[in-house]
């Protein structure tokens, strides 16, 4: 038997025209969702990522408003620009690119967004609200991963989650939303004991560890539902996952693909997050 794809690439597709849909009639009511995104410095890689978020506004009908400043600016100044895009009003979401230049102090500068903006859903404030279940920004890729699992009709209450990696933008918010959907969670990570163990335990097993096909059919139970949230760029060039594809496809009954998976789910719940936040201005 081998596993069911889950076809990420196509169920963001057919949210970004729902999204598209709800901008056209935001429009009609004189609110144009708008989006900023501030990257500081020149990473390639960041660069890639706020191209694509322009990219996908723009073609969503949002306005988009990329903010490049250099490397060099002081913390003091970028904690400016947030407060005046804070009280833009043709800005409903903001978010900054990171990582940011070491001598910038990250957690500063997303304490200084407006979590009435905070779209990425990063702010102390927006974790609080997730995790006492009320109404706020749920975190892009965690809220993506939610959304595939409900689009393909997988039942989550009830099942054990296994996520491996606790990172603040993925591992601890997913583990925690799958616990708002009444799953049993496990969080592991590097120091866990007898990973592979208890990863074989897991109804749905969560991969966020940046270790390139790091998680191999040995730690999969049979039928286990895969999602796997790496992307690691190959010395061939080739992008691939934390999940060794071929050899788990044979254990798992549905898996990501990396990629076409995960990865455009996260910037159609950016999309969400921005029109979200338009419609509490009506
Ligand atoms: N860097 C890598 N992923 C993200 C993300 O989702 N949001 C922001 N702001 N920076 C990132």
């Amino acid at each position: 038997m081998t596993a069911e794809l889950i076809k990420g690439l196509e169920i963001a597709e057919k949210k970004r025209k729902q999204i598209k849909e709800k901008v056209e009639e935001l429009k009609q009511q004189g609110i144009t969702p708008g989006l900023a995104v501030i990257l500081v410095g020149n990473n390639p890689a960041s660069r890639s990522y706020v191209t694509g978020k322009g990219k996908a506004s723009e073609e969503a009908g949002i306005y988009f408003e990329l903010i490049e400043m250099p490397e060099t600016i002081t913390e003091e100044e970028l904690l400016q620009e947030i407060d005046r895009v804070n009280h833009d009003e043709k800005i409903h979401g903001l978010l900054v690119q990171l990582p940011l230049p070491k001598h910038i102090n990250e957690e500063a500068v997303i304490e200084k967004i407006s979590p009435e903006k905070d779209v990425d859903g990063f702010h102390p404030i927006s974790i609080g609200r997730m995790m006492i279940g009320q109404d706020t920004f749920l975190p892009c890729t965690p809220h993506g991963i939610i959304e595939l699992v409900k689009e393909m009709q997988i039942e989550m209450s009830g099942k054990h989650v296994v996520v491996i990696g606790r990172s603040n933008i993925v591992g601890k918010p997913v583990g925690q939303l799958f616990l708002n959907e009444n799953a049993t969670v496990t969080y592991c990570h590097s120091k866990t004991n007898n990973l592979k163990e208890v990863a074989k335990l897991a109804d749905i097993l969560v991969v966020a560890v940046g270790r390139p096909k790091f998680v191999t059919a040995d730690y999969v139970k049979e039928g286990a539902v895969v999602i796997d949230v790496g992307v690691n760029r190959l010395e061939t060039g080739k992008l691939c996952g934390d999940v060794d594809f071929d050899d788990v496809q044979q254990t798992a009954g549905y898996i990501t693909p990396v990629p076409k998976g995960v990865g455009p789910m996260t910037i159609t719940m950016l999309l969400h997050n921005t029109v979200l936040s338009a419609e509490c201005t009506k």
